[in-house]
């Protein structure tokens, strides 16, 4: 598929140091879902990409078949995993799948869905879940926050336009290389309500929202990547504020269907 590589294949180890433990939003995943995923349930992951988190369960021996518009890596990921499962599908558009799932997964894949999208969506997985099932939500980056809005809208554009030129002039000076900011897409950003309130009108009831991450948000400026994390103490300062805005919001969904 589009735009992925296939590096980091030559061993499971390898595999998951490459792309979960360089991941502080597939970290929570993982924390996340080894706690609330029960040992015996059927799942079915939607919109899986690399499937790194459905990887990481299905070792030990977790049932779930992973799905998305087109496999990634296959053949490396066969090599190192023989039992993984994939179905090339469509979730928004598709033909429901033939069985019925305990859970469905979705993770990183909301943002992509405007509110009309999210609705279908929601449908769609209430009905792929049998009578009682449970939905695994992710959402990324939290509207809800002020700080997390005032990081968005007014801090990093000023970072950007007006405390990046100098330090790169400095850093010029000193025969370093220029640092670039990096910009993340978010996409579609929805508050808790308005997710909840969606789920609900779905055929939902919400169970939980658990918010993990605090960190992710801090890290899109190049000031706190580059003076603050060097410096322990003041982490361990950044990540208590950062529970303000948490970038990883799981939400937990039953479905009233009985
Ligand atoms: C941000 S990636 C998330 C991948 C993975 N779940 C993760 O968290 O690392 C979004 C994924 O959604 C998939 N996708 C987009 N539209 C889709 C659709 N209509 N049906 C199934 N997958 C879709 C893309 O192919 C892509 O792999």
């Amino acid at each position: 598929m589009g735009g992925y590589e296939c590096e980091g294949y030559s061993s499971k180890e390898q595999f998951f140091t490459t792309y979960l433990q360089g991941s502080s939003r597939h970290i929570s995943y993982d924390q996340f879902l080894s706690s609330h995923l029960p040992e015996k349930a059927r799942c079915l992951s939607i919109a899986s990409g690399r499937s790194i988190n459905e990887l990481k369960l299905i070792q030990p021996g977790r049932d779930i078949i992973c799905t998305d518009l087109d496999s990634i890596c296959m053949a490396e990921t066969l090599r190192l995993f023989p039992s993984f499962r994939f179905v090339k599908w469509n979730c928004m558009e598709d033909a429901l799948l033939p069985e019925s799932f305990d859970f469905v997964i979705s993770l990183g894949f909301i943002t992509l869905l405007d509110a009309d999208s999210l609705k279908h969506f929601l449908q769609r997985m209430n009905s792929q879940l049998t009578p009682g099932g449970t939905l695994l939500l992710d959402t990324a980056s939290s509207a809800d926050s002020f700080f997390a809005n005032l990081l968005h809208d007014y801090y990093l554009p000023i970072e950007a336009r007006c405390l990046l030129p100098f330090l790169n002039l400095y850093r010029r000076l000193k025969g370093r290389a220029a640092l670039r900011v990096e910009f993340k897409h978010h996409g579609f950003r929805y508050t808790d309500d308005e997710i909840v309130a969606a789920a609900k009108n779905a055929g939902f009831t919400l169970e939980n929202i658990d918010y993990m991450d605090f960190e992710n948000e801090w890290d899109r400026s190049l000031i706190y990547r580059h003076f603050l994390k060097r410096v322990p103490m003041l982490r361990g300062l950044f990540l208590q504020l950062g529970k303000r805005m948490p970038y990883v919001r799981m939400f937990t969904f039953r479905s009233k269907r009985l």
